[in-house]
C-alpha cells in the first residue's frame, strides 16, 4: 500500500502541488472512481489507477536496454554532466540504475534496471558474466600481444600481497578495418575493471581509439537502437539474463 500522490510522482506525472491539483480537477481514478484525496492509500497491485484516461501500470522491476552515447556518464545523478537515466525520457526512472559504468567516452550497450538482485549478480566478479566490447586500435595487434592479452596481462593492479594482478584469461577477435582505417579487434573479458580495456590495450603498447560495448552474458545490443535510443528487454532477452 502507498500514498495515492507519491504513486503518481514515481510515474514522473508532476510535483506533488501538481498532483493535489490534478486530483482535485478529477484527472485521477481509482477503481473507476474519481480520487478525491492525495493522501488516500492504494494497492499497487490490485488498484486500477487511471490519469487521464491513461492506466499507470505498476511494475515492481523494470529493465531498459540503452545504447549509450559518447558524453553521458553511466549514474544515477550528476551535478554537471547528462547521465544515463536523463535520456529515458516518458519512463519512471525511479530507483533505476546503469548495470556497471561505461567511460564516459564508451558507447554501446548498457543495461539499466531497479533489480537490485539482478544488478549484484551481474556485476559480482564470482559470477564472472562475460562482456563483449568492440575496440578500435591506433595500429595492428601481433599475434604475440593476442596471446598475452587472451592469457592476461599485468594493468598496474596490485594484489594484496604486493603481487601484480593479472588479468583475467580473455578471447580476441580481429576484425576489419573502420572508416579511418583503424584496425577493430573483439576483446571479452569476464572482469570489470575501472578503464579495463583502455589499460590492457596501453600494456601491449597500443591504444583504444573507440570503444562500444556489443554484449553482456547473452544479452547483445540490438543494432537498430541508435546512439542514445533505448528500448525495454524483450521476456526472452530477460529470461536468458537471469539464467546466464
Ligand atoms: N573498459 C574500458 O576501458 N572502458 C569502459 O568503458 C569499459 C571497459
Amino acid at each position: 500500500m502507498q500514498r495515492l500522490d507519491k504513486y503518481l510522482a514515481d510515474f514522473g506525472i508532476g510535483t506533488r502541488k501538481q498532483i493535489k491539483e490534478h486530483i482535485k480537477n478529477g484527472a485521477v481514478t481509482v477503481n473507476g472512481t474519481p480520487a478525491h484525496k492525495a493522501d488516500m492509500h492504494i494497492d499497487e497491485y490490485t488498484d486500477k489507477v487511471f490519469f487521464m484516461g491513461k492506466e499507470l501500470v505498476f511494475e515492481k522491476y523494470r529493465y531498459y536496454m540503452l545504447n549509450k552515447p559518447d558524453g553521458v556518464i553511466s549514474a544515477t545523478k550528476d551535478g554537471r554532466t547528462k547521465t544515463v537515466l536523463n535520456l529515458l525520457k516518458d519512463e519512471n526512472i525511479k530507483g533505476l540504475s546503469p548495470v556497471g559504468r561505461l567511460d564516459i567516452d564508451t558507447e554501446g550497450l548498457l543495461l539499466i534496471t531497479n533489480d537490485g538482485q539482478m544488478i549484484h549478480r551481474l556485476l559480482s566478479p564470482s559470477f564472472h558474466v562475460d562482456k563483449e566490447y568492440e575496440v578500435h586500435l591506433e595500429h595492428e595487434l601481433s599475434d604475440s600481444d593476442i596471446e598475452l592479452l587472451e592469457k592476461g596481462v599485468d594493468i598496474g593492479d596490485v594484489q594484496k600481497n604486493g603481487t601484480p594482478d593479472i588479468t583475467m584469461p580473455a578471447t580476441l577477435k580481429k576484425g576489419d578495418y573502420d572508416k579511418e582505417g583503424y584496425p577493430v579487434v573483439y576483446l571479452t573479458i569476464c572482469e570489470g575493471r575501472f578503464h579495463q580495456v583502455k589499460r590492457m590495450m596501453e600494456a601491449v603498447n597500443n591504444k583504444v581509439i573507440y570503444l562500444k560495448r556489443i554484449r553482456m552474458g547473452t544479452l547483445l545490443l540490438d543494432s537498430s537502437l541508435a546512439p542514445s535510443q533505448y528500448r525495454r528487454l524483450t521476456d526472452d532477452e530477460l529470461k536468458s539474463l537471469k539464467d546466464c
